[in-house]
């Protein structure tokens, strides 16, 4: 662990990360500029998320762009654990993976972790985790992925591919490797021991049921990582290809430090949060401005520890020219936060009122999605 005060594993973000000390810990490499130029040339342009370093390290992401260049069928996987409403950190990976879909043509497979999400938590029942599911899928469809190459799954309706692919990877992880990379322990449930080799199967699952070679690209939050450490490592034993990644930071909560999570809920924005909501938790985001705004004229705010900025430059304010006249009208105390709070709370106003017309939308397309046995 980096400073004493940082946690990052799948079920937990605590504390100030340390994204470069996390690039060592995890094994991971850093984006470098040639790779992200790389990508430009297919993609005929940068996505934001990567042009404001929100995806920062990834694995073997060249070697995916090799097997794309040579004719190797490639492929996506993503997911996501169903345990409350989305919020919009879990959005960021799934922007990416549909500008990666659309440069890439390629199909996506993606999970969502119903038995996860009712095994890892005391309190949720399998209703409630399936009343989540309903809900979450409408914002994953809405994201705008290719209906015609994008394979939606849950873990307890798809269980039959999934559980004989999970059978396989098992058989190669120790409980022994699984505590060290995941952190379970004798009073961890059977179920809880056994998942990672749900989650692991996707990598594998194209393989599996279309009998051809691929090369799958994953997606996501530096959280996820262990998973994929499992995965790389029992892949050649199974005769396949390791899975690359690509990875983000933590879009931060909009209180003080820590990442956006659903357990805060007054420092999170849903989904499904009304524009009502989200402008009243914007307006109460903690920023890098002075006590008063008579200070803030005289010294000026400080825009790198600012949640309000930092939601600006990597998600909202598309432009480049703008988003850095901001950040040196705020240090030169041009700017007050009521202003920076009004702009963003108008953005993420559009934006959800957007979303919620896209999810509308889905109710129609679900079944489309879906795959089931
Ligand atoms: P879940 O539902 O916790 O998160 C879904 C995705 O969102 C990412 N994420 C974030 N990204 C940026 N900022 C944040 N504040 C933030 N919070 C969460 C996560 O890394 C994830 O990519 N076990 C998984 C579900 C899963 C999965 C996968 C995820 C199954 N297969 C393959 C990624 C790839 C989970 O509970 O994710």
């Amino acid at each position: 662990m980096g400073n004493s005060e940082s946690v990052v594993t799948p079920w937990e973000v605590r504390g100030e990360v340390d994204y470069r000390e996390l690039i060592e810990r995890f094994g991971v490499e850093p984006l470098t500029e040639r790779i992200v130029n790389r990508l430009k040339v297919h993609a005929g342009g940068l996505h934001l998320l990567l042009r404001r370093g929100m995806f920062f390290a990834h694995r073997e992401f060249d070697e995916w762009m090799d097997s794309y260049e040579r004719g190797v069928k490639v492929i996506l996987y993503t997911g996501r654990g169903p345990s409350g409403n989305t919020h919009l950190g879990h959005l960021i990976p799934w922007l990416f993976t549909k500008y990666l879909q659309d440069t890439f043509k390629c199909e996506l497979y993606f999970q969502v972790t119903d038995d996860e999400k009712f095994l890892f938590n005391p309190e949720l029942t399998t209703e409630q985790v399936a009343e989540f599911t309903k809900e979450n899928l409408l914002d994953i469809i809405a994201v705008g992925f290719d209906p015609e190459r994008t394979k939606i799954f849950t873990n307890l309706s798809y269980s039959k591919p999934l559980y004989n692919m999970a059978v396989r990877v098992a058989k190669h992880v120790t409980f022994s490797t699984a505590k060290a990379t995941f952190g379970f322990s004798e009073s961890s449930n059977i179920g809880m021991i056994f998942f990672p080799a749900m989650q692991a199967a996707p990598c594998f699952i194209h393989q599996y049921l279309k009998s051809e070679d691929a090369h799958v690209l994953i997606p996501c939050a530096i959280d996820q990582e262990p998973y994929w450490r499992i995965s790389r490592d029992v892949a050649p034993k199974m005769g396949y290809r390791k899975p690359a990644g690509i990875y983000s930071k933590f879009i931060p909560g909009l209180g003080s430090g820590g990442k956006m999570s659903a357990s805060l809920p007054d420092t999170a924005i849903f989904l499904s949060d009304t524009t009502k909501e989200a402008t009243r938790k914007v307006k109460n985001a903690f920023t890098g401005g002075q006590p008063t705004i008579r200070e803030q004229k005289e010294k000026g705010g400080n825009p790198d520890v600012c949640v309000v900025y930092s939601y600006l430059y990597s998600l909202f304010d598309e432009d480049d020219k703008a988003v850095s006249e901001t950040y040196e009208s705020c240090k030169g105390g041009g700017l007050v936060c009521g202003d920076c709070k009004e702009r963003l709370a108008e953005k993420v106003g559009k934006f959800l009122e957007e979303h919620r017309r896209r999810r509308e939308a889905a109710r129609e397309t679900v079944n489309k999605y879906l795959l089931r046995e």
